[in-house]
């Protein structure tokens, strides 16, 4: 059955969200049968595009992956992330959280909060496209790597800014690296669910970049578990055909016309 944000809210306190992010065709066939949400994250840009970091995605990149994802999901809940710049203001924020809206037909858009920008949440909200929040440590605002929240201050700062959020109206926020006792008050603080990565077990659902939880991105801090090693199971198939092409083993009868 199709998932919808009154589906997501109901399961709050019912039981966790399984969250993961697809970026292209196979992935999002693959994780249409096990996810509630598929997240086009703006982490693309470094998993598929080898980029330093999250700064640079141009909106265009965030749709056509955007229409390639959501096109092919069935159930899962579309969210696509409002890259960096892409919410500078108000008028700009409107503008492109409507592009992002209408050429991708996703669900929601992602939108990463750096403590100020609650007006331009609640302005993209109020103009009828659903947020999902985002705060802790947030790529697009920071430089280097840093667990959240276990300074008593920044704690309570976490805590504000995820009332702050939900007041703002998104249905749900993604809490990134944020230390464990924060994570859990800001899950029974707030009526919306919370989405951990690196947020401890204490989150309504849970998200990581496929690439990472498959092994494909060389990208493993302590919060991703490797589900399975595709790394190596991609270098045996390319290390076979590469001994076959090599030993004029393939192409073999069966595969020639
Ligand atoms: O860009 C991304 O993939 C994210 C995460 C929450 C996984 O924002």
């Amino acid at each position: 059955m199709k998932k919808n944000i009154l589906k997501i809210l109901n399961l709050k306190n019912k039981r966790p969200l399984v969250c993961l992010t697809a970026y292209s065709k196979p992935f999002a066939k693959i994780l249409d049968k096990y996810c509630d949400i598929v997240l086009v994250g703006d982490s693309l840009a470094t998993a598929m595009y080898g980029m330093k970091n999250t700064h640079n995605v141009s909106i265009e990149t965030m749709i056509r992956h955007g229409v390639s994802v959501k096109s092919n999901l069935r159930k899962a809940l579309c969210i696509v992330d409002m890259p960096a710049n892409s919410y500078k203001n108000i008028k700009h924020a409107k503008k492109n959280a409507k592009l992002i809206f209408n050429k991708t037909k996703c669900d929601a858009v992602k939108v990463e909060c750096n403590g100020k920008n609650y007006n331009i949440i609640k302005a993209i909200v109020d103009s009828g496209i659903p947020v999902m929040g985002h705060i802790g440590y947030t790529p697009q605002y920071f430089k280097k790597f840093k667990v959240q929240g276990t300074l008593e201050k920044d704690s309570t700062r976490l805590l504000e800014q995820a009332k702050k959020n939900q007041e703002a109206g998104v249905f749900s926020i993604v809490l990134e690296c944020i230390n464990e006792t924060t994570a859990k008050k800001i899950t029974n603080l707030i009526k919306i669910p919370t989405i951990g990565i690196g947020a401890s077990v204490y989150c309504d659902g849970q998200i990581l970049v496929t690439d990472d939880m498959l092994g494909l991105s060389g990208f493993y801090p302590k919060f991703v578990k490797k589900f399975v090693n595709l790394n190596n199971i991609i270098e045996i198939g390319v290390e076979k055909y590469k001994k076959a092409v090599l030993k004029r083993n393939f192409p073999s009868n069966k595969n020639k016309y």
